[in-house]
C-alpha cells in the first residue's frame, strides 16, 4: 500500500460500527500500518483519530527495532492517528494500552489480563499485545497496537484458544476505541492503578544488553519505571540503588524466582 493509490482513504471501512470521532480504513495487506499511517498523516491526507486496520503487514515493527510478525486474519494489527496531542505525548501510549486491556479484558474474562510497563498487556502472565508509538515531524503521533487473537508466536499467548470469527476483530477494535473515550481526562493515576508491574519483583533487559534486577516501585510524570535496585547489584561505586527507566524490556518475576 503506498500513497499513490490513496482512494482507500475515502473509504472507511463499514464492517462495523465505530464509536463517534473515529475514522476506521482497512486493508488487507501493508507493510506496516505504523509506517503507511505515518506518511499518509506527513501527506496531510488523513486527520486525527484516522485508524488504519490491516488482516496482513509483510514488514510489521515491534519495540526496540523488532519485528511483529502474525499470519493473516489471524490478530488485531491497527494504528491510530492522534493530531492532537498531549503536552506529554506518552500519554497517548498508555491510554492505547488501557483501552487494549479493557477490550481484552471484556471478552475474555476468565483470563488474567494485565499491563505490563511500558504497555504490554499479558494473558495469565505471558506476552498478548504490545504497542508502539512514533512521533512526525508535525507533531502527530501513531500509535500502534498488535494484539494475538488466533495465534501467537512461540512464548506468547493468544486470546482465543478455540475458533475466533475473521470478522470479529473488527468488534475487538471496536469495543477498544470505545473504551479510549471512556477514559478519564487524568490518566496518569489510572495507568498506574492498573499496571500490574507496580510493586513487582522485576528484571529490567536494557537495550545495551545490560539487566537490572529489583522491585518496581513506580511509574514518573515522564513515563518512566522506577527501580529499587537489589542491594547485591549495587556497589559503593555505582549508579544510587534506585534507578529509572524510560526503555527496556521488563519480566515480571515470581518472588522466589531466580534473577
Ligand atoms: C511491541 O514490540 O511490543 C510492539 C508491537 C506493536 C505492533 C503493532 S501491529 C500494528 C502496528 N504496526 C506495526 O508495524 N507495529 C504496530
Amino acid at each position: 500500500m503506498s500513497g499513490t493509490d490513496g482512494i482507500w482513504w475515502r473509504e472507511p471501512w463499514t464492517a462495523a460500527t465505530w464509536p463517534p470521532a473515529w475514522t476506521v480504513h482497512h486493508v488487507a495487506e501493508t507493510t506496516s500500518t505504523n509506517v503507511v499511517l505515518a506518511d499518509a498523516a506527513s501527506r496531510g491526507e488523513v486527520g486525527d483519530r484516522t485508524v488504519l486496520v490491516a488482516d496482513h503487514q509483510t514488514a510489521g515493527r515491534g519495540r526496540l527495532d523488532r519485528r511483529w510478525d502474525a499470519p493473516a486474519q489471524a490478530n488485531l494489527l491497527a494504528s491510530m492517528l492522534f493530531t492532537d496531542v498531549p503536552p506529554d505525548p506518552f500519554e497517548l501510549t498508555q491510554r492505547v494500552g488501557l483501552a487494549g486491556l479493557a477490550a481484552a479484558r471484556a471478552v475474555r474474562p476468565d483470563r488474567r489480563i494485565e499491563l505490563k510497563w511500558p504497555n504490554d498487556l499479558l494473558a495469565d502472565g505471558v506476552k498478548l499485545a504490545g504497542v508502539l508509538a512514533q512521533r512526525i515531524t508535525s507533531g502527530a503521533v501513531i500509535v500502534g497496537i498488535g494484539m494475538n487473537l488466533r495465534w501467537a508466536p512461540p512464548g506468547a499467548a493468544r486470546l482465543f484458544d478455540d475458533a475466533y470469527p475473521a470478522e470479529s476483530t473488527a468488534t475487538i477494535l471496536s469495543t477498544l476505541l470505545g473504551f479510549y473515550d471512556a477514559l478519564p481526562a487524568d490518566i496518569g493515576s489510572v495507568y498506574r492503578a492498573d499496571l500490574a508491574t507496580i510493586g513487582q519483583r522485576v528484571r529490567v533487559e536494557l537495550p545495551s544488553g545490560e539487566h537490572v534486577v529489583g522491585v518496581a516501585v513506580d511509574v514518573d510524570h515522564d513515563g518512566r519505571l522506577l527501580v529499587d535496585v537489589d542491594r547485591g547489584q549495587v556497589s559503593r561505586e555505582s549508579a544510587p540503588e534506585r534507578r529509572v527507566f524510560d526503555v527496556g524490556d521488563v519480566v515480571h518475576l515470581r518472588p522466589a524466582e531466580p534473577a
